[in-house]
């Protein structure tokens, strides 16, 4: 059985145990947070209330979440962004496409953005299975000053 329900401080280490796998890094692009600071950045977000975060759990046991948030620090007017992670264990199992459709059933904020390394296409597919298409394409320099290649997708409706 899967539910989506809110994030809960309780869910942090089960997060950070997927925050930590090497393989989901590499496929996002992503640069790992140490275990302080990881736990930290989500006592943060789970008080932020501007921050839609919620868990995907499966047979009891927390599998993913899904989440929306402004980006801040850019300097670029505010866009609202959806994120997802899902435990390595779990993948292929359509829970990431499960958690986002039910998220945006309640979650109505429009447009909303999401960006997708291009090494990532499993959350290209996630992305695009939920509705959000392809508006343009981006690149950032992430913490190790590499340049990643992304999708920036966008939900009209
Ligand atoms: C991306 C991620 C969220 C996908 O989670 P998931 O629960 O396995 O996703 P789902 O099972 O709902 O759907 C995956 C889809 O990608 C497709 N897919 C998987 N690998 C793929 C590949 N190499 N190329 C193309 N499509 C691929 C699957 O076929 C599936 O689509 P389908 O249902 O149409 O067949 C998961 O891999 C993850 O958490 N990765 C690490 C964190 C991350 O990258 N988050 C997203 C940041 S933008």
């Amino acid at each position: 059985m899967i539910s989506l329900r809110d994030a809960k401080p309780r869910d942090i280490p089960a997060f950070y145990a997927m925050h930590a796998d090497p393989e989901s890094n590499r496929r996002g692009a992503f640069t790992p947070k140490k275990r302080p600071a990881f736990f930290l950045h989500w006592k943060k977000v789970l008080k932020n209330r501007l921050i839609v975060k919620k868990a995907i759990v499966a047979d009891g046991e927390v599998a993913g979440y899904v989440v929306s948030f402004y980006r801040t620090g850019t300097g670029k007017p505010k866009r609202r962004e959806i994120g997802y992670w899902v435990a390595r264990e779990h993948w292929g199992e359509g829970l990431a496409s499960w958690g986002l459709a039910e998220l945006l059933k309640t979650h109505k904020t429009r447009p909303l953005y999401a960006r997708v390394a291009k090494t990532n296409p499993a959350s290209l597919a996630v992305a695009l299975k939920c509705g959000f298409r392809k508006w343009k394409q981006g690149s950032y320099a992430n913490e190790k000053g590499r340049t990643v290649e992304e999708h920036v997708l966008v939900l009209r409706k």
